[in-house]
């Protein structure tokens, strides 16, 4: 269903059904909903109209309506093509209180299975607001809302009308082609747009490793043109949803693709960084023998004094059942690797992009023929030849985050810890921002929130789990020098 400029999501009709489901995350979202009722009344985030480029699952709904209930005008796109829930993106736009008939809810533009113009469109329309005003800030998911930004007002100020290809660009180019036809179109329709953008926007909170480093990046390089909250550095953000959240949404999506045992298999994850951890544990948790491959020395031996063997992929392809990506890093795994694989080994990347896995490679093998065995889930058959037999590996979500194409993300409770930081974030941003220039504390820098807050999400999520802390007596923490009240750690402290 589609009201041009207000919303685009696959039927109104599903809303009821994405609503009862809002209903019973908010019940194991305490994080979120303590942060209602304690800034409901106060309506900090008023004014605020905050661009949000995130999974559009049933927490992200909960996280969109927890924004409003603050106070902020807000408009929505997925940050990956296969991981809307549509149910929950109709049920926000036509909010608590619309029917479909008359939907009062948040403008969303997502469904599950865009394609890549599709999905670049939709990232557009959240930047475009009606009226004169743009957003102020950006909720942001991977950087792609955040990028086009950047890359818009980069040609703009260059004058230079982005061209189809670029000599020499290595990888995701169609993507990019698609990302500079965007652009294009833009320009054509108003040669002032980015800029008009840029000069509102007052900041960017990001949730992800792999936004975080593009964001690094800008900043490093001068380029970044407003100040950024890294969320995925918070420890209640990266040390649970990238770990607990991969430990329960890895094995979902693998289920429910393939419905193949887990126990007894062996399952081979790259990268042993956060996502790492929590893929391999539910792994073993299920009884596999697991192989870790990492490059950093320091994550390696954490691997192998976790019990799990490290090595390399190409010594150990042909004995796998399983393979999962988790690098954030591209090429890990190859078309000569894939070709090695076992007949009927499962491939699978749950990092934030598409480029792990060199899924353009595999469609290149001469001969090979791809067969969808539902959507989300593709059977390769590479033909017979070289003294082998006929064989077939099978390949999830195309490449992207499984677990979010195969199965519905992390589960709520994991999600309200990241998304009670998110709003933390944005409140943080939006006071700075009606703050005199002078006396604003957040440059065109990257900042992690503040320890106390950080502190203050994990105690948001006590109770719920029937946790009792103990408290410090004042001789006690004066002993080890910290306030009774926290925070309890210095910042390099690394749990
Ligand atoms: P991290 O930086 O903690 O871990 C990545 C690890 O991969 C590092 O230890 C690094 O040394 C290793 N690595 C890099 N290149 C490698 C290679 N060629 N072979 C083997 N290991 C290699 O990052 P984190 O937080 O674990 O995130 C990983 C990715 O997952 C990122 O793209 C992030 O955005 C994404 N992510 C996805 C989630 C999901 O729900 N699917 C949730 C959270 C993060």
């Amino acid at each position: 269903d589609e009201v041009f400029g207000k919303y685009k999501v696959r039927s109104l009709a599903l809303a009821e059904a994405g609503r009862h489901q809002i209903r019973l995350a908010e019940h194991e979202m305490p994080g979120l909903m303590a942060l209602r009722e304690e800034f409901g009344a106060a309506q900090p985030l008023r004014g605020a109209r905050i661009a949000g480029s995130l999974h559009m699952t049933v927490q992200t709904a909960v996280l969109i309506e927890t924004l409003v209930a603050l106070g902020a005008q807000v408009r929505w796109a997925s940050c990956n093509i296969f991981s809307t829930q549509d149910e929950a993106a109709a049920a926000v736009v036509v909010g608590p209180h619309g029917t479909p008939a008359d939907p009062q809810g948040v403008p969303v533009f997502a469904w599950k299975g865009e394609s890549l113009e599709e999905y670049w469109d939709c990232t557009e329309q959240i930047l475009l607001w009606p009226g004169e005003e743009g957003p102020n800030l950006i909720l942001d998911d991977g950087g792609d809302a955040t990028m086009l930004v950047h890359l818009g007002l980069q040609y703009e100020r260059a004058g230079i009308v982005p061209p189809d290809t670029l000599p020499g660009e290595p990888d995701h180019t169609h993507e990019m082609n698609v990302v500079r036809g965007v652009l294009r179109r833009a320009l054509e329709s108003d040669p002032l747009r980015w800029t008009g953008i840029a000069q509102q926007l007052g900041g960017v909170t990001e949730e992800t490793t792999t936004g975080v480093h593009r964001l690094y990046h800008l900043a490093e390089s001068g380029e970044l043109l407003f100040p950024a909250i890294n969320v995925n550095d918070s420890v209640t953000k990266s040390k649970f949803d990238n770990k607990y959240g991969i430990r329960h949404s890895l094995p979902d999506g693998i289920n429910r693709a393939t419905d193949i045992l887990i126990g007894g298999k062996v399952a081979f994850v790259a990268g042993y960084g956060d996502v790492g951890k929590g893929a391999a544990e539910a792994f073993r948790g299920q009884g596999a023998r697991v192989i870790v491959s990492e490059v950093d020395p320091i994550c390696a031996l954490q691997a192998a004094m976790d019990g799990f063997q490290v090595a390399r992929l190409e010594d150990v392809v042909g004995e796998a059942d399983f393979f999962i990506t988790t690098t954030g890093n591209k090429d890990v795994v190859r078309v000569e690797h894939m070709l090695a694989m076992k007949d009927k080994a499962v491939v699978g990347n749950i990092g934030h992009f598409d480029n792990e896995i060199d899924m353009a490679g595999l469609e290149a093998v001469p001969g090979i023929v791809k067969t969808e065995i539902k959507p989300q889930v593709h059977e390769w058959t590479l033909p017979a030849g070289d003294g082998r037999a006929e064989r077939s590996i099978i390949v999830l979500s195309e490449g992207r985050l499984l677990n979010l194409g195969n199965a519905t993300g992390h589960p709520s409770f994991v999600m309200s810890n990241s998304f009670a930081n998110q709003v933390i974030g944005q409140l943080e941003l939006f006071a700075d921002m009606a703050r005199p220039a002078e006396e604003r504390q957040y440059e065109r820098q990257v900042y992690r929130l503040p320890k106390v807050l950080d502190e203050k999400v994990a105690r948001l999520h006590l109770d719920a789990l029937g946790v009792r802390l103990t408290e410090l007596s004042p001789a006690q923490a004066d002993y080890i020098g910290v306030p009774v009240q926290g925070p309890y750690k210095p910042e390099h402290y690394r749990y």
